[in-house]
Order: C-alpha cells, then sequence, then structure tokens
C-alpha cells in the first residue's frame, strides 16, 4: 500500500509549494489538483463554453480527462504557466462547485493516490477537499492556513515576478472572492478534516514550512 499524504487548504496559503517540496524530500509523487481544475476551466474558454452552465463544464472536465489519459506526460498538461492566471483560478473555482465536475476529476485524483506512477513509494495529493473526500484514509493530513492578507501578499508578489500587471488589492479580492465560494459550496466545500493538523504559514518561510510539516509527518509514519 502506498502511503498517502493529504495537503488542503486556502488560495495561496502556500500548500502547493509545501507539498511539492514535501513529494521532493521523502520521494513521493504529487499531484496538484487544483490544476485538474484550472486545466478544466482552460479548456472550457478554449471551447468557447460558459462556466456557468453546468453541461459546458462537465465536458470541459470530461475533455480534460481524456486527454490527460491518452497523454504520455500529463504534466504537460497540468504544468501550463497560463493555467496559474487568476482568470483561469475564478473560473476553476466556479466549475469545482458542480457535483458532476468534481465525480469527472475525482477518479484520477483517487487512482493517482492508490497507485502512484513508478518509482515513487507514496503519494503527496494537494488541493481543498483531499483528506476529506478523495482520501478520508490518508496516513498524514495537513490543513495549511494563513491570514489573507499574508495571502495576497505572496500571490500578488509572484503573479507580479511572472510580468504579470496586477495590485494587491484586486488579487485580495479575487481570493477572498474565491476562498468564500469555495467554502460555501455544497459539493465538497473547502474543510479541514476533523483528524487534520493546522499549519499555519503566515509567519514561516518556506523552510520552515517543510522542516514542521516533516515532524507531523514523521510523527504518524516510519518513513
Ligand atoms: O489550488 P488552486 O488555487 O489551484 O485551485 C483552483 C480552484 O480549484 C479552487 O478555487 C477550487 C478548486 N479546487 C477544488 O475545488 N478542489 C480541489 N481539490 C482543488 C481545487
Amino acid at each position: 500500500m502506498s502511503i498517502v499524504i493529504a495537503i488542503d487548504g486556502p488560495a495561496a496559503s502556500g500548500k502547493g509549494t509545501l507539498a511539492r517540496a514535501i513529494a521532493q524530500e521523502l520521494g513521493f509523487a504529487h499531484m496538484d489538483t487544483g490544476a485538474l481544475y484550472r486545466a478544466s476551466a482552460y479548456e472550457l474558454i478554449k471551447a468557447g463554453m460558459s462556466a456557468r452552465d453546468k453541461t459546458d463544464a462537465l465536458k470541459a472536465a470530461q475533455i480534460l480527462v481524456k486527454k490527460i489519459k491518452a497523454a504520455d506526460m500529463p504534466d504537460d498538461i497540468l504544468g501550463k504557466p497560463s493555467l496559474r492566471e487568476d482568470r483561469i483560478g475564478q473560473k476553476a473555482s466556479i466549475i469545482a462547485a458542480y457535483p458532476k465536475v468534481r465525480e469527472a476529476l475525482n477518479i484520477l485524483q483517487q487512482d493517482f493516490a492508490a497507485s502512484p506512477p513508478r518509482p515513487y513509494k507514496g503519494a503527496v495529493l494537494d488541493g481543498r477537499d483531499i483528506g476529506t473526500v478523495i482520501c478520508p484514509d490518508a496516513d498524514v493530513k495537513i490543513f495549511v492556513t494563513a491570514d489573507d492578507e499574508v495571502r495576497a501578499q505572496r500571490r500578488t508578489k509572484e503573479l507580479q515576478s511572472r510580468g504579470l500587471d496586477v495590485t494587491y488589492e484586486a488579487v485580495l479580492k479575487d481570493m477572498r472572492e474565491r476562498d468564500a465560494r469555495d467554502t460555501a459550496r455544497t459539493a465538497a466545500p473547502m474543510k479541514q478534516a476533523p483528524d487534520a493538523y493546522v499549519l499555519d504559514t503566515s509567519a514561516l518561510t518556506q523552510a520552515e514550512m517543510l522542516s514542521q510539516a516533516l515532524e507531523i509527518i514523521r510523527e504518524k509514519v516510519q518513513i
């Protein structure tokens, strides 16, 4: 059985960077599940479909699932820098509220957790519902949080460093909107699992985040 580590948390909490660093440190495979929703939103826009239409959204998710299954390197589809843009994040958050879209994407995530690609001996998944819905039996669950103003500062810096013309105020507003939608939806809302460890990263450097997360993990599993 592969070891599964579930990392959940709101936008720009540092969960993606943390999940990637944990996977690298432990020699585990990593899946950024938000990228599945973002890539579905990308397919939706590309096909001229509407995020407000559940049927369109499901079609977009199905197009993505087909592409990923046919791809040798799914990372090429999910790692596109354009997926990180806020307009894609907003659309991803809208279509992520549709149960059928989630259903279409859940199987990919559960398969990845159960059988990570060789030669990896475990999997780290990050998202919103990993510890609650996708992998409720994960060996370790961490819920990553940070003050929303700190998160908005981090996201603004990240986007500006990639040459995007954004302001802190606009990023904070978008982020609060997205968090509210991700938390309020009925289908698999963003929620801390009762058995998750909470890691507040507001005042932590990336190195500190990683070392605290590894401490939590090593307390729970022998690696
Ligand atoms: O983690 P992210 O910002 O890349 O995610 C983009 C959107 O996708 C997020 O606003 C909500 C949705 N999402 C989700 O509903 N469930 C997940 N497991 C991951 C992301």
